[in-house]
């Protein structure tokens, strides 16, 4: 039986390196994921009020994939955004619409002042890092955010983990989403995990959600300047 008591730290292929037409069936993967088993909808009920209020709405999403949640982030907003999406892989941003504004970057090492998006988010990412690689990590995607910093991620279950080796050979076109698939799963959080990583990047306040299926959704807000 699958031992899920702590995070597992197994890299993904994906990270590692793969031919680029799998790693480009295994990003289509990933958006047919986020549109039918990723519940965007509480994702986008949480960035877009932040969004909305803003004059000029400005969204970084880090870790981005082929970009297609900032795309349905615009899409839902239905008016100008300033998308912005980073991600350490080129194949993956060339796989993203060009209406996104595209930076291949090192999360570690963004080139962005303090406070230039209203929102950061980090879908399906943080689950790649160490536990003590995130205080660092937070801390700096906190910092970049005027308003919010929104993380949507797994949460570890067995649930979601037979389900996924059961079902993901079903639904995926790629033998590596397969793979990522339950690695991600096993890497991914328990709430008091993700809690103390907030804790320990010394953000101030945030409010942990369960969203369904098995996912976490935690909203770092911005005090008041
Ligand atoms: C599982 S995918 C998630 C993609 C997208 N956010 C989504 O929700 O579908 C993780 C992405 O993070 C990127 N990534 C991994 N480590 C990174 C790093 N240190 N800096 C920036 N991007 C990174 C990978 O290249 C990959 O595209």
């Amino acid at each position: 039986m699958i031992d899920l008591r702590a995070r597992a730290t197994d890299p993904e292929a994906l990270d590692l390196g793969v031919a680029p037409e799998e790693a480009l069936r295994s990003l289509a993967d990933l958006r047919f994921v986020n549109r039918w088993l990723g519940n965007r909808g509480r994702l986008l009920g949480a960035v877009l009020p932040y969004l909305r209020s803003s004059d000029r709405p400005r969204l970084l999403d880090v870790g981005c994939g082929s970009g297609d949640v900032a795309v349905a982030l615009r899409q839902a907003l239905g008016g100008p955004l300033a998308a912005v999406g980073v991600d350490i892989k080129l194949l993956h941003l060339q796989a993203a619409p060009a209406e996104l504004l595209r930076v291949v970057a090192d999360a570690h090492r963004l080139p962005f002042a303090a406070g230039t998006f209203d929102v950061v988010t980090a879908s399906l990412f943080l689950h790649h890092f160490d536990q003590s690689e995130l205080p660092d990590l937070l801390r700096a995607l906190y910092a970049l955010a005027r308003r919010a910093l929104v993380v949507n991620d797994l949460r570890r279950a067995r649930v979601p983990y037979v389900f996924g080796k059961a079902v993901f050979p079903l639904l995926f076109q790629s033998r590596v989403s397969i793979e990522d698939g339950l690695i991600s799963i096993r890497s991914s959080f328990r709430e008091p995990e993700l809690r103390a990583a907030f804790a320990a990047a010394g953000v101030p306040s945030v409010r942990i959600e369960r969203s369904w299926p098995y996912r976490l959704l935690a909203i770092a807000e911005k005090p008041p300047a």
